[in-house]
């Protein structure tokens, strides 16, 4: 059985993954209207199918400790970008956010001594490694590609790879 305590934190990450879903979303709908970034339009996309997928993770298994998951009201995401870059840096920090939240609840399993939670919290510490890997990756390529139109062509049509390269274990290489 879940603690009050950490029944609320689980909820509030339940919150965190379903806002992080709806972020994604209103990115990738802003980069489909954009000219030529069809690739990354699908990225976040298939980024926020995932995120919702880390919510509903959550969900079952509060309900399944004997909690009660919580669906949340969400606010507004931010819905349009000055810049591809800008978004990406959107991107990098919501998920720094997500892993320090991760990491407030193992915290907090371990010292409840809920090590039912904290095995099940460790498949969100390792998908959060990758996840902030694979978005300080693009990140540094956009910084490099700065303005250059090539590259950013390049961009589009490669980031589908870059993703499954970095969840493989390959880092996405910083070469
Ligand atoms: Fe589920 Fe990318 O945080």
């Amino acid at each position: 059985m879940l603690s009050t305590t950490l029944q609320e934190a689980l909820n509030k990450q339940v919150k965190h993954e379903a806002a992080s879903s709806q972020s994604y979303l209103a990115m990738a709908s802003w980069c489909d209207i954009q000219p030529g970034l069809q690739g990354v339009t699908e990225f976040f996309y298939q980024q926020s199918e995932e995120e919702r997928q880390h919510m509903l993770k959550l969900v079952k298994y509060i309900n399944e400790r004997g909690g009660m998951a919580i669906v949340p009201a969400l606010e507004q995401p931010i819905i349009t970008f000055p810049s591809l870059k800008k978004l990406f840096e959107e991107f990098l920090k919501n998920e720094t956010g997500v892993s320090e939240s991760i990491n407030d609840i193992v915290h907090l399993a371990l010292q409840e001594k809920d090590y039912a939670t904290h095995n099940f919290l460790q498949w969100y510490v390792a998908e959060q490694i990758e996840e902030e890997r694979l978005a300080r990756t693009l990140n540094e390529k956009l910084e490099m590609i700065g303005e250059d139109r090539s590259g950013l062509y390049l961009f589009d049509r490669d980031i589908l790879a870059y993703r499954t390269s970095i969840s493989k274990g390959d880092g996405g290489h910083r070469h």
